[in-house]
């Protein structure tokens, strides 16, 4: 029977389909498996599946029969996916279960601060019922453009709803999708610095990596108009956040929305003092019915991998 180690507590019922097949430890509620204790008990298992732990070459040398690693999110900046790969151990993720829902966050984020939501209802909760004729608070988003950072699959989520709302949708991308892909999409690829200077929001959507690294910085902020709004639901670390500060600060851009930060769980002080700035706390995929996908997603590739079958969610 093959063995399969989760770093953190899943629910009973949603691990109950796969006992009878599978040897599943998972730790108890609100406990994680991490550093020492995974490396002591990782030679154990067949397969390990991380959630929200740093899959290290130190961990991955420990796993004696280890075969795949299984990750709980599309995004595999917490494990030495190469070293991984070149011992032999598959890593898979989830890719289908949280498209959706973290486009539906990077819209909401969106939504939330151009149309001033959050400010507003901090307002009136305090009593302020704000009543200026003329001001320019927030901003309408019919008619506007989005430009989209990354075109994978939650980008062309993204553009999909963003058109729903009636806006116009450009993007960049490492590689531009092919002109059928644009028609499906009705969007037009643009080079990254028109598309800083044209976008009334820019969303991010590219993985975390050496090379996004720090992608939007100084110069980036300085080429968005003064009006746009900026939106991350990607990697913190893709931003360079003290040049973001800087930039809301001086006025550079008009407002952000931001669910991930360069040094979770640490969010900048300046960003939690600005209204014009929305915040999550990396919860993009974090609804129930998200997360009991991305159970499945995983631990069907895990059990894909082990059963010699080929997995789609392979990375
Ligand atoms: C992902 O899917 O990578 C999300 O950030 C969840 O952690």
């Amino acid at each position: 029977m093959y063995s399969i180690l989760l770093t953190a507590w899943v629910p009973e019922e949603y691990l109950r389909p796969y006992r009878d097949t599978y040897h599943i430890v998972c730790p108890e509620p609100g406990r994680h498996i991490s550093g020492q204790d995974l490396m002591d008990e990782i030679k154990n298992y067949h397969a390990l599946f991380a959630l929200g732990v740093q899959i290290d070459k130190e961990i991955i040398d420990k796993g004696e029969r280890l075969k795949v690693i299984g990750n709980f999110g599309v995004g595999t900046d917490n494990i030495d996916v190469v070293y991984a790969k070149a011992k032999g151990i598959s890593v898979v993720n989830t890719p289908s279960a949280v498209s959706d829902a973290t486009a539906e966050h990077a819209i909401a984020l969106m939504m939330s601060v151009m149309r001033g939501i959050v400010r507003f209802d901090g307002e009136i909760r305090q009593g302020v019922w704000f009543n200026e004729a003329f001001s320019d608070r927030n901003s309408g988003i019919s008619g506007k453009t989005l430009g989209i950072i990354g075109m994978g699959r939650i980008g062309k989520l993204v553009c999909k709803k963003a058109q729903g709302l009636g806006m116009n949708c450009v993007y960049y991308n490492r590689s531009r999708l092919e002109g059928m892909e644009e028609m499906k999409y009705n969007t037009s690829y643009l080079e990254l610095d028109e598309l800083l200077k044209i976008s009334d929001c820019i969303t991010l959507h590219l993985p975390y990596s050496k090379e996004s690294r720090h992608m939007a910085a100084e110069e980036f902020f300085s080429k968005m108009k003064r009006e746009a709004y900026f939106i991350n639901t990607s990697r913190g670390k893709v931003v360079d956040e003290a040049a973001l500060v800087n930039a809301l600060k001086q006025k550079e851009i008009k407002g952000a929305g931001l669910d991930v930060f360069e040094q979770e769980p640490n969010v900048s002080k300046e960003l939690l003092e600005m209204v014009n700035v929305v915040l999550t706390p990396h919860v993009a995929s974090n609804t129930l019915e998200t997360r009991i996908n991305m159970v499945n997603e995983a631990l069907g590739g895990i059990i894909g991998v082990l059963e010699g079958r080929h997995v789609d969610n392979i990375v």
